[in-house]
């Protein structure tokens, strides 16, 4: 189609719809694709030879048409390594740099050509569009389409490919990208999240420099324990709150994920991100289509705190499940009593959730197992009936004394796992993943199920609709995994001839098919997705939970950080945080850091003293009242406790006429009597007038903030308002509303 027709035709606006562009033969065409967010561009555009290129990663032009002059301002072409910014670069031909995607033909040549072959640009609503574009070999019947959804007024990017051929037998697939990406900035700093076993998300920020930055995970299962598939790329400058063009960003994708970020030697970025491709060559028969996962990301010229609001809203309007809806609070019994309890010891803690206020009871780990039972973490996994000791009268008596005592019931379980020491162990030994002819190796003392085995996801959704089938009132579910993969070997794919390299991506696979089939029967059920900790957490699960766990480590001022980090990526409301007796803080200063997400409690509450108890039950009373603001409203980080002595965080209610303040004191070595300058507050209306009221006292103390004074809305985003956090005052909750 002519560019001057297709104009003619969105201006008369006949292309709503559906763009659909078909070029019937593989001769170079002029063709430039222009994927368009509310601010920002990615350029795709032929070359003579139809080759397609990625020639502008940047800031929106005014004038859609000057889109196709842009590569002619660059120079990049000759390079010794075959073309550095190809929109999905192939291995095998002309490309000796870093390839996107790496295949064997049916034939068992290994070189792959792309060339443009068409393109389609739909209009799915008013904010969102997705591009298609089909690259096809010259030589075989092999192509590739790459994907490109965008959601405009959020600048989300969300990108994954679909690969197919009919060739004569199956392919390899080596390497599968979800995405490709390049930038000709002049800076590149990158923030990467490492962890391990509660010190999750722990961020590094380093400049890229010629050669290659790689974040993987080869772990299988909790995939993101050691390395975190999220990331902030940051140009031009290190990233910044509140200025400066970033990128904030995620491969969703709930195993073995491999992030490439490589400077070239014209020192550009190319950004090659996807499924690991270490031990994960996957055979694709003709007529089959290989979709790979979703790079996900938020562009913002206004720095991070620009960037992560987008995300959220973007996460709770368009993928997590219920991200518009509402959460329970809980309170839960593992810290209170580990494996440890009974029947009795159980109903007795309903009061306590009664007497806070919480909406929730939730049992964890320890109810189940009677040949093994459950009394530590070394037996029982895998054997899900009540243990008749612990409770004898079963499930359905504590969810109906739950139901009595006015809470709601939930429940822990870890479906994917088994201990050695368990009947299902006994019974289903080819079920599990390890290798038949190697000693075990164990993480927890447990192993991995093989979820590649349809038997295997039947009995993962089988503990699952069992509990529902036999107590319909089970409000709750907190779904763990707490074990990587070593030994990794599937009798399953072994049998019907499977490659053993197909284990971890065909894990992931099964992993969704059982939770598809749980939210078939179950659509919102809200499930928490707990990992050992924080060990997963992604858009691809996020549809199936309503919220994750980030971490064991509830130390208040170790989760001030932490939550600050999993905030560039996720919004309050997915963000399951748990008062708990980690650390020396006093139950005020835990519970107003929990209250900066979903709030709930792992502690034994009937045994607090009477003003701490007091305290609890007004902060949950306080926290029902500022929720909608925390969970659906907007979060701007105030103060960075990287670079202050204190941290402050705030929400801001969409209509900008309430708003909450969280202000820590996180360093203590240095004796503050007082915060010397004020906070400056974000996200109001500098029309508006506000008051500001002290919230979650400690019964017996005063606030020292002035609740008669007005502000403007101006005032308090120029000059703001000092929160007087002091030794004494280390946790400081403001509530602003609008006069
Ligand atoms: C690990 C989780 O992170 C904890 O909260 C708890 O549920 C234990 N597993 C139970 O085994």
């Amino acid at each position: 189609m002519k560019k001057d027709l297709w104009n003619l035709l969105l201006k008369k606006g006949l292309l709503l719809c559906t763009l659909f562009i078909p070029i019937l033969s593989l001769s170079a065409q002029d063709v430039t694709i222009p994927i368009l967010t509310a601010n920002h561009a990615i350029v795709l555009q032929t070359d003579n030879i139809n080759r397609l290129h990625t020639v502008y990663f940047g800031k929106s032009l005014t004038n859609e048409n000057e889109y196709k002059s842009v590569a002619k301002s660059f120079n990049f072409k000759d390079s010794d390594a075959g073309i550095y910014d190809g929109a999905y670069t192939p291995a095998g031909t002309w490309n000796l740099s870093e390839p996107a995607i790496q295949i064997t033909h049916a034939d068992g040549n290994r070189s792959l050509e792309l060339k443009y072959f068409s393109h389609e640009q739909k209009n799915i609503d008013e904010n969102t569009t997705l591009t298609s574009v089909i690259l096809k070999d010259p030589n075989y019947p092999f192509h590739v389409t790459l994907f490109y959804k965008v959601w405009k007024k959020e600048n989300v990017i969300e990108q994954w490919t679909e690969i197919e051929h009919t060739e004569k037998s199956a392919i390899l697939l080596q390497k599968y990208a979800s995405a490709n990406l390049y930038s000709t900035t002049k800076e590149f700093y990158l923030t990467t999240f490492q962890g391990g076993y509660a010190k999750e998300m722990q961020p590094a920020e380093t400049k890229l420099v010629q050669g290659m930055r790689s974040v993987e995970s080869k772990l299988g299962t909790r995939a993101m324990l050691l390395q975190s598939p999220n990331f902030i790329l940051s140009f031009g400058k290190p990233a910044s709150e509140n200025e400066g063009s970033v990128m904030v960003g995620q491969l969703a994708w709930s195993g073995n994920f491999k992030l490439e970020f490589e400077i070239d030697s014209y020192k550009n970025l190319r950004l090659i991100a996807g499924i690991n491709p270490y031990n994960s060559e996957y055979s694709l028969a003709p007529g089959q289509t290989f979709k790979t996962p979703s790079l996900i990301y938020a562009l913002s010229n206004n720095g991070t705190g620009e960037a992560s609001r987008n995300l959220h809203s973007w996460a709770r309007k368009y993928r997590v499940l219920e991200g518009e809806g509402k959460r329970v609070t809980l309170l839960n019994n593992w810290e209170a009593t580990y494996f440890d309890f009974d029947e009795n010891k159980i109903t007795a803690l309903f009061k306590d959730a009664k007497n806070l206020g919480v909406d929730l009871f939730l049992l964890d780990d320890g109810w189940f197992g009677n040949k093994y039972p459950r009394n530590s973490d070394n037996a029982g996994l895998g054997d899900w009936q009540e243990n008749v000791k612990k409770l004898p009268h079963g499930i359905g008596y504590l969810v109906k004394e739950a139901t009595k005592a006015g809470i709601k019931f939930g429940i822990w379980i870890e479906p994917e796992m088994v201990n050695p020491k368990s009947e299902l162990y006994e019974k289903h030994l080819d079920w599990v993943i390890r290798q038949p002819e190697r000693p075990e190796i164990y993480y927890r003392n447990q192993l991995v199920l093989d979820l590649t085995n349809p038997e295997v996801q039947d009995h993962v959704f089988g503990i699952v609709d069992n509990l529902f089938t036999k107590n319909p009132e089970l409000a709750f579910i907190k779904w763990d995994c707490n074990a990587v993969i070593y030994n990794a070997f599937s009798q399953y794919l072994k049998d019907k001839g499977i490659p053993q390299s197909q284990l971890y991506v065909d894990y992931v696979h099964g992993l969704y098919k059982v939770l598809d089939r749980i939210r078939m029967k179950y659509p919102k059920v809200p499930m928490m997705l707990c990992s050992g900790g924080g060990g997963r957490g992604d858009y691809e699960l996020l549809k199936y939970f309503t919220e994750f766990w980030p971490s064991d480590d509830t130390e208040p001022i170790e989760r001030i950080f932490m939550q600050w980090n999993y905030s560039y990526f996720f919004p309050s409301i997915v963000t399951d945080n748990h008062v708990t007796n980690w650390g020396k803080q006093p139950l005020k200063f835990r519970t107003d850091v929990a209250s900066m997400g979903k709030l709930g409690f792992d502690i034994v509450a009937g045994k607090l003293s009477l003003n701490d108890k007091l305290f609890a039950k007004q902060a949950v009373c306080n926290y029902n009242a500022f929720k909608e603001i925390v969970w659906h409203g907007d979060l701007y980080r105030l103060v960075n406790p990287n670079e202050a002595e204190i941290a402050a965080l705030m929400f801001v209610e969409q209509a900008k006429s309430k708003a909450i303040v969280f202000n820590y004191l996180v360093n203590t070595r240095q004796k503050i009597t007082a915060t010397e300058r004020p906070v400056i507050l974000n996200g109001l209306d500098p029309q508006k007038k506000y008051i500001i009221r002290e919230i979650n006292l400690y019964p017996g103390t005063h606030s020292t903030i002035d609740s008669t004074l007005v502000y403007s809305g101006d005032f308090l985003m120029k000059v703001g308002i000092n929160p007087d956090v002091t030794l004494e005052r280390t946790s400081v909750v403001l509530e602003v509303v609008e006069k």
